[in-house]
């Protein structure tokens, strides 16, 4: 029993002991309220008054209220409709969530005033808006015998798989005993038994985080993956019906600016779906709107880029010595050529020929009187010849009998350098990108491409670009369908990863479930069941060879080493040859013709 001076009318005396036993946890209450002479109740949590019967700045004052943490409410207003509104308003707009809302709804005037009729309670419960909060209470004026009056309290249904609209009695209160008729919770939906509610999940397939249309003789749901099963375990321990909500051509979907939207996103963001799973990553635009739930895989996002292919064999003969080689083997000629044609008596005279051809290990043409000057000269230079003659045999032989490759595609910088286009069906993946102000990351997305999955297997045989995949934590791979397993011969997973991200699941803003699911998450993790999973769906419906040729391409490339000489070889030399022949056979025409000219000019 409260003992309370006479002033207080009974119904705050009701209020009181609901805020003492149900709000002690609570950190700050919002008390709307339209009647300047209501005693409020005092309370251990801080409180915040708003005057609501204007009904512009209701939306203002309660969304600042919300985000100072005043998120449990108390509402005394004519039409509590517009509180409801306002409210859903507030959940949306602010950046406060909380799943664990409560609501408590007083009649607008006291009991006794004729108008009291004239509102019905009951109606905001058929409001869509109201569907969201699990807790919501309104105290209704049952009857008035004497000075004894009564009150109902009552909730939504909420739970249930169907009319979980409907109004449902907790308790009846008497302000002369001041006592409960049940005593029993007021706030009872604690999301702990869902009684079989239909709860409504926005996916598609995309292994193996989720697998829809599966052989019902086979999975009994005919749906599984990783995050299904996170799904369906939640159901399961929280005892609802999961519905799936689907729109497979937007796959992951997006949000656009008239608050409409399509795919998982678009579900969960227009109340289509309660839940939205498939490899959400906690991108910070959909944040903004969306609830979180705590992450569940830490995937690795990376690339599959073409295997270097081959040298071209004409660049053969040039692989032996480096660039800088080169140039010096030319400044040794100059040099060369300088000091015969001084040894030679300052004559250019068939200078050049002779050091190229004692370059390269030629011998020199019979010459019947040759000074000791010049005989020295030349005898340097044929040291220097054998010296680089055989270094070049040396490095000719290990370039024809071990295969050489053109570099391989390693980072993200390799990736850039080449402009080789990346992509996949769907611009999620460079969502988690698009706000970075890194330079080498803006050029990355600026060589991001979305093309349908056929376009993409057309050009996954022509390897002409690369493609995004996903490394997940247990070290199975998230792989398109559209690389079969022919073109994955022809791909080597990137060293660099592009970035790291976690996968979660996301709800409406302040949802009911957000709590319970994180719960769920945690026991998951704790379990490692997360890992576990992934594992059994990997094997049960990933194409094995395709995970083993991606896993393993960096390493496959160490079996095929030496091969014997064959005509891919030489080609090059021959290349090199042929265009020697060319040239010199049309040299020789020109040469025809100038001559003729010039004699029929002499002559
Ligand atoms: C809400 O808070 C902001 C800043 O804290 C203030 O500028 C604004 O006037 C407040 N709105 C109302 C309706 O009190
Ligand atoms: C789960 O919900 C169904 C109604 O769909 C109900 O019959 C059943 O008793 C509930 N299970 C538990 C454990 O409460
Ligand atoms: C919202 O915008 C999108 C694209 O900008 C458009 O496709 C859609 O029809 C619009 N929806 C409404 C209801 O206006």
């Amino acid at each position: 029993m409260i003992l309370l001076p006479q002033a207080f009318l009974p119904i705050e005396i009701l209020l009181q002991s609901i805020v003492e036993t149900f709000f002690d946890s609570s950190h700050c209450m919002t008390i709307i309220f339209s009647q300047e002479s209501w005693h409020m109740p005092s309370s251990n949590s801080h409180i915040m008054y708003i005057f609501g019967n204007n009904s512009e700045s209701l939306f203002d004052l309660m969304l600042n209220a919300s985000e100072a943490g005043c998120s449990d409410y108390i509402v005394q207003i004519n039409d509590p409709k517009e509180f409801i509104i306002a409210f859903d308003k507030v959940v949306h707009m602010g950046n406060v969530r909380r799943s664990d809302r409560k609501v408590i709804i007083l009649p607008p005037t006291r009991i006794g005033d004729e108008n009291i009729a004239s509102y019905d309670l009951f109606e905001i419960f058929s409001m869509q808006e109201t569907s969201f909060i699990a807790n919501v209470l309104v105290i209704a004026p049952k009857e008035k015998e004497s000075n004894c009056e009564t009150y109902d309290l009552i909730t939504h249904k909420f739970v249930g798989a169907v009319n979980n609209k409907d109004p449902m009695l907790l308790d009846r209160w008497n302000s002369c005993t001041t006592t409960f008729e049940n005593s029993v919770n007021l706030f009872p939906h604690d999301m702990s038994n869902l009684q079989g509610k239909i709860v409504k999940v926005a996916g598609f397939t995309y292994k193996p985080y989720v697998l829809l249309d599966l052989d019902t003789n086979v999975v009994p749901l005919g749906r599984d993956g990783m995050e299904m099963r996170i799904v369906d375990e939640f159901c399961r321990w929280i005892n609802c019906t999961v519905e799936m909500v689907r729109d497979d051509a937007h796959e992951w979907g997006e949000i656009y600016d008239n608050l409409t939207g399509v795919g998982v996103i678009g579900n969960v963001f227009e109340d289509k779906a309660d839940i939205g799973i498939t490899a959400l990553y906690s991108w910070f635009e959909e944040y903004v709107v969306m609830d979180f739930s705590a992450p569940i895989i830490r995937t690795a996002i990376t690339c599959i880029a073409p295997s270097p292919s081959l040298l071209a064999s004409w660049e053969m003969p040039f692989l032996p010595f480096n660039e800088y080689m080169w140039v010096g083997i030319l400044f040794t000629f100059l040099y060369a050529s300088v000091a015969l044609a001084i040894a030679n008596g300052f004559s250019t005279d068939e200078v050049f020929l002779t050091t190229f051809g004692i370059m390269i290990t030629q011998s020199r043409p019979e010459t019947s009187f040759l000074s000791w000057r010049i005989r020295s000269v030349v005898g340097w230079m044929m040291m220097t010849g054998l010296v680089i003659d055989n270094a070049y045999g040396g490095g000719l032989a290990s370039t024809f009998t071990v295969p050489k490759y053109e570099k391989s595609i390693d980072t993200i910088q390799d990736i850039v350098d080449r402009r080789l286009e990346w992509g996949a069906t769907h611009d999620a993946w460079i969502f988690s990108l698009i706000l970075s102000q890194e330079p080498l990351i803006k050029q990355l997305l600026s060589l991001f491409r979305t093309y349908p999955a056929e376009e993409l297997k057309r050009k996954s045989f022509k390897k002409s670009m690369a493609f995004s995949i996903e490394k997940l934590p247990a070290g199975y791979f998230a792989i398109g369908e559209y690389i079969t397993k022919e073109a994955s011969l022809d791909y080597t997973i990137m060293l660099d990863k592009f970035y790291y991200e976690q996968c979660v699941v996301m709800m409406r803003k302040s949802s009911p479930y957000t709590d319970k699911l994180n719960v769920h998450i945690g026991r998951l993790h704790e379990s490692g069941l997360m890992l576990a999973w992934e594992t059994q769906v990997a094997l049960r419906y990933l194409d094995y060879k395709v995970q083993l040729e991606v896993k393993l391409s960096r390493s496959k490339r160490d079996v095929e080493n030496i091969e014997p000489l064959g005509f891919r070889h030489v080609m090059g030399i021959f290349f090199i040859y042929g265009l020697g022949v060319t040239i010199s056979i049309l040299v020789f025409i020109m040469e025809i013709f100038a001559h003729k000219k010039n004699t029929r000019t002499s002559s």
